[in-house]
């Protein structure tokens, strides 16, 4: 069949295609994104580990790997987690200089801070930025005012960095509340429940939340999350106690899909999840909770290593 296509048809074909690639070729990337590009290639290493600026000066022209730009040759896009930067370092003057970012996954690096090891506090902000992935690198804090620095910010991940208590001031997150999606921060030592990001009114857009594996203490409050657009919910496993009364928050989140509350002291009854129409994950394993589970057929259960379930509270 291919040996039959009608030629013009191909030609035209091929006219478009290189069209296509000749538009894409010409686009130059902006000097200034240009220039902070190069310092952002030799600071975290992406230079000798990806090759970012070694073919060509320009990180538009397909020669950086995991950079697009748009076609005005502005740098929207840099997509190189595990990309070997382990030792690099991330300057926040270059970063801030991207105003164009609306993607940043430098994630499982092992990247460091410039000074004092914090996560990177931008001098001007980056409003597109809507993806944030700095997981798995070897920031040591969260500066004030690093959120507002992505006032537009949707996705966010900074689990696993070697922080020690780091703080995350609630007027800061604030300010990028409106579009906020997902929020991801497990294993970074937090010690207090950022409990205002279970309010729907404040938080509206938020689908997503992760706080597993620190050292949150404290009562997860009645009323956390209710009537929010939390799916999913992942407090598992903190290091200290955090405890609360499981029937008197889970019951009011309408849209919860999935729950993680495993390896904590949630105490008192089940929650009655008659409601939660969507729910398919409930684990509460290694608590304090009692009662007989009434879970509809759709919920995937485990409450194992609850001593009082099974006997009325
Ligand atoms: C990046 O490193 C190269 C090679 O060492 C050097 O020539 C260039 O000036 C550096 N550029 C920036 C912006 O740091
Ligand atoms: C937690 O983060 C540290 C880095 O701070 C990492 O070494 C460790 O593997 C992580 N633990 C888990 C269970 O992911």
């Amino acid at each position: 069949m291919a040996g039959q296509t009608p030629m013009p048809l191909l030609l035209a074909a091929l006219v478009v295609l290189g069209a296509l690639t000749w538009t894409r070729a010409t686009a130059a990337a902006n000097p200034d994104d240009a220039a902070a590009m190069q310092s952002i290639a030799n600071t975290t290493g992406a230079a000798r580990s990806l090759g970012w600026g070694t073919k060509s000066g320009d990180p538009c022209d397909g020669t950086w790997t995991g950079v697009s730009c748009d076609d005005a040759g502005r740098v929207t896009s840099i997509r190189a987690s595990r990309a070997g930067l382990g030792g690099g370092w991330l300057r926040a003057s270059d970063l801030s200089k991207l105003s164009f970012l609306a993607e940043l996954d430098l994630g499982n690096n092992g990247l460091i801070a410039e000074t004092g090891g914090d996560l990177p506090l931008l001098p001007t902000p980056l409003h597109n930025l809507r993806a944030l992935d700095l997981r798995s690198n070897r920031f040591l804090g969260i500066p004030g005012g690093f959120f507002a620095a992505f006032p537009a910010l949707q996705d966010v991940n900074l689990d696993d960095n070697p922080m020690a208590s780091p703080k995350l001031q609630p007027d800061d997150v604030r300010a990028c509340s409106s579009g906020l999606r997902s929020f991801s921060a497990n294993n970074i030592s937090l010690s207090f429940l950022p409990d205002y990001l279970g309010s729907a009114s404040e938080f509206p857009s938020l689908e997503s939340l992760s706080l597993a594996r620190n050292m949150l203490h404290g009562a997860i409050p009645e009323g956390f999350g209710e009537n929010s657009n939390i799916k999913f919910l992942d407090v598992s496993g903190q290091a200290s106690t955090l405890t609360g009364r499981v029937d008197q928050f889970i019951a009011g989140m309408k849209s919860l899909v999935e729950v993680r509350l495993g390896h904590n002291s949630f105490f008192g009854p089940l929650p009655d999840t008659t409601n939660l129409v969507n729910l398919r994950v409930f684990d509460a394993a290694s608590n304090n909770l009692c009662g007989v589970p009434s879970f509809s057929n759709a919920v995937s259960v485990d409450v194992s290593g609850n001593p009082r379930i099974g006997k009325p509270c």
